[in-house]
């Protein structure tokens, strides 16, 4: 009987070393959510065909609770013999009551296209940039013309330069897009200056 308490209690022993021994290398069951004071931080979509001329304007987003849903492009359409800086300014719309506009920095030359609208009620979740990437012509334009998937499915289509090429699809904001930084060659001059291109590149903040 002593021997058999014994050899129980080596045995337990022996259980309990092995558990503590796997413990410390085995995670936790569970890694536990974040604290509630913590929010992942908002997704941003680009682009990979962008230009790199200019600064990045600065964030400008719709009212809280408000996502975009319409847009409008300036291009300058009418090529001019020299120095076409095709896309130059992009304008979004938000659905709240006062259809909040909003565009980042804007270009300086060009004619506004008409408004292109998400059908159904649906609100924008990602882009697409046709771009004539630099050096590939004598007169570089970067950006030409944008567009966009709603989230029931369709696309709204730029009105804007039709040279160079669509780039991929960026990543979807699943609820909408919200916010836009453009990147915009500031105006240096005509005579003098060889190339004005506006709008080089653009990306947008989810909601
Ligand atoms: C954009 O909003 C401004 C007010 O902030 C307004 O004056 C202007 O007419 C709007 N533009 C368009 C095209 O609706």
């Amino acid at each position: 009987m002593l021997k058999f308490t014994f050899l129980l209690a080596v045995a337990v022993g022996v259980n309990c070393q092995l558990e503590s021994s796997i413990v410390p290398t085995t995670p936790p069951y569970s890694t536990g959510s974040p604290p509630p004071t913590t929010r992942p931080p908002r997704q941003v979509i680009t682009v990979t065909n962008g230009e790199t001329e200019g600064q990045w304007g600065p964030l400008e987003r719709c009212p809280k609770g408000a996502r975009v849903v319409s847009y409008q492009t300036q291009n300058e359409l009418a090529t001019p013999r020299f120095d076409d800086t095709a896309l130059n300014t992009i304008l979004l719309f938000c659905n709240d009551e006062f259809v909040t506009n909003f565009t980042s920095t804007a270009g300086f030359s060009g004619d506004f296209r008409g408004i292109q609208t998400c059908a159904f009620g649906g609100y924008m979740t990602s882009f697409q940039l046709r771009v004539s990437p630099a050096g590939t012509e004598a007169d570089n334009t970067a950006a030409n013309d944008i567009r966009f998937k709603c989230s029931g499915g369709d696309e709204i289509n730029g009105l804007g330069n039709t040279g160079g090429d669509w780039g991929d699809y960026s990543e979807v904001c699943d609820n909408g897009i919200c916010g836009m930084e453009t990147r915009v060659q500031p105006y240096e001059g005509g005579i003098g200056h060889p190339d004005n291109t506006a709008l080089n590149d653009v990306r947008f903040t989810c909601c």
